[in-house]
């Protein structure tokens, strides 16, 4: 087998690039409007619930789609159909089951400009950021093939004379899979693939913002040989199916990847054994962070000023992983605001039908929650750049950044989700250390030094999950970057490393004599 290597990014000021993403753009356009149904079974479902509709965050008017929601009718439904396909996929080789994977990677490959236009239309994600998800869903399925065949004959364990005994990996049964929005792709089928490639089936709930791109996934999936029933797509709302899912006595396990009050009440839920359970429910959870760079006294200050630039706008500042604090060294904080701001000015905000560099935000709740912290941020500190929001056509939120803050401020600890940035200063780099560990979360951070003890001293006291020197926050590769995070951050069960796939088994301990 080849060795895994990430897929490789495109390049989109080639004219070759940018005309197949045009085309993208076309075919997606084409199947603008469909209704879509649930997949229970392989079979496609309608739902007695109201439709919901999926729409374009960069023109409110766009529909993407109408989607059919379940309801506890259906979500019933799908349990049964994932505890009868597990009986038999179960039993399928590690060889098919990874097989599946590898081929959705190659399908995917083909229809990349396709998803990359699709992200563009449903989630608002420019070319740029849209091609590395894409890639980066390619990468779970190529990584996750992978690490399942290396787990196929368990491990080695003793045994004495007379004695054979054996240790191997089986999987837990259902599992609900609920995915986010703000990687709509690649979380939606990197979490989905490691819980059915290990052989447990699943349930998934796409966020309700972006459910279209997990139904074409679907497709591609049943395209590459996945049997009826591994995969139920059910989308709803948590209301009616998510805490019911959560609660309900033969799931096995719940993939939960959103804000830290969902994360944290999945978690308190899946804890409570009902009547009728027979396993205790494991909980994987990725949830927010509150991202810091540091900025030392000797730093590049023009590659500090571009890691903090992409790692807090990329995206529109819709990642977990964002830098949303700066802590800087008193004595290089003016100059480095001076470049972030002026760079923050050359940005290009609009509809990523076209190259740009900063999309909308997901919705007018996402685009409500920044306004109310631009307004904080004012009282707080010092508005540097932006501040301004623009809901005509799209929800836009142009890029922020906020100086004079003091480290406990609300805007440098609460989430916000969207490009804001605050500026704090530190006296020492220890200081700096001391302002960038205290929040609740922990999931990434940056610190830009040229020195060797503060970039050990870090490495040993910067209490986050992913920790970049000299670089963003940012844009983890899954197999070389395992990502996630400790403390609020969720249960630092690291997607794209080498662990991963054992959350979603059990050790079976076999002893034969003779
Ligand atoms: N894995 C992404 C990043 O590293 C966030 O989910 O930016």
């Amino acid at each position: 087998m080849i060795p895994y290597k990430h897929e490789p990014f495109k390049d989109y000021t080639l004219e070759e690039n940018r005309q197949k993403v045009a085309e993208g753009f076309d075919l997606v356009k084409s199947y603008l409007g469909q209704e879509y149904p649930l997949i229970i079974d392989g079979k496609r479902v309608k739902s007695d619930e109201e439709l919901s509709r999926s729409y374009n965050p960069a023109d409110k008017d766009e529909t993407i789609g109408h989607v059919h929601q379940a309801g506890q009718k259906e979500a019933d439904k799908a349990m049964e159909a994932a505890k009868k396909a597990f009986e038999s996929w179960r039993k399928y080789s590690f060889e098919y089951r990874s097989d599946v994977l590898f081929k959705a990677a190659e399908i995917i490959r083909k229809r990349r400009f396709e998803f990359v236009a699709h992200l563009g239309k449903e989630a608002g994600k420019p070319w740029k950021e849209a091609d590395v998800e894409v890639a980066e869903a390619i990468d779970f399925l190529e990584y996750y093939g992978r690490q399942n065949l290396t787990l196929k004959d368990g491990q080695h364990v003793e045994s004495r004379p007379g004695e054979y005994n054996q240790f191997d990996y089986i999987p837990l049964g259902v599992g609900f899979v609920i995915s986010p929005w703000n990687f709509s792709f690649a979380i939606m089928a990197g979490t989905t693939v490691a819980a059915m490639v290990a052989g447990n089936t699943v349930l998934l709930k796409p966020s309700s913002r972006t459910p279209i791109i997990a139904y074409k996934f679907i497709e591609v999936l049943e395209e590459a040989g996945m049997p009826n029933g591994v995969v139920n797509y059910i989308p709803g709302s948590s209301r009616n199916i998510g805490d019911y899912l959560v609660e309900h006595k033969d799931t096995a396990f719940v993939s939960f990847t959103g804000s830290r009050d969902v994360g944290v009440r999945i978690y308190e839920k899946a804890a409570i054994v009902q009547e009728g359970q027979l396993n205790l429910k494991r909980v994987i959870a990725e949830m927010g962070g509150k991202d810091t760079i540091v900025v030392d006294s000797d730093a590049d200050l023009e590659l500090a000023a571009d890691a903090i630039v992409q790692s807090a706008f990329g995206f529109t500042g819709q990642k977990c992983s964002a830098c949303s604090r700066v802590i800087a060294l008193e004595d290089i904080h003016d100059e480095l605001l001076e470049r972030v701001v002026a760079k923050t000015k050359e940005l290009s905000v609009g509809n990523p039908e076209t190259d740009i560099y900063m999309g909308p935000v997901i919705d007018q709740s996402s685009l409500d929650k920044i306004e109310k912290y631009i307004e904080i941020g004012k009282e707080e500190g010092k508005l540097e750049v932006g501040g301004t929001i623009d809901n005509e056509v799209g929800h836009f939120a142009y890029p922020t950044v906020f100086s004079g803050l003091k480290h406990n401020d609300r805007v440098m600890q609460e989430e916000i989700f969207g490009p804001v940035v605050g500026f704090a200063t530190a006296k020492t780099f220890d200081q700096a250390i001391e302002f960038a560990n205290d929040t609740d979360y922990g999931l990434t951070g940056a610190v830009i030094t040229k020195s060797r003890d503060h970039i050990e001293q870090a490495r040993r006291d910067f209490h986050v999950g992913n920790l970049y020197f000299n670089r963003g926050c940012t844009a983890a590769i899954v197999g070389y970057q395992p990502f996630g995070g400790f403390k609020m951050s969720g249960t630092d069960s690291k997607a794209g490393g080498p662990d991963y796939l054992l959350l979603h088994m059990q050790g079976k301990t076999t002893s034969e004599m003779f």
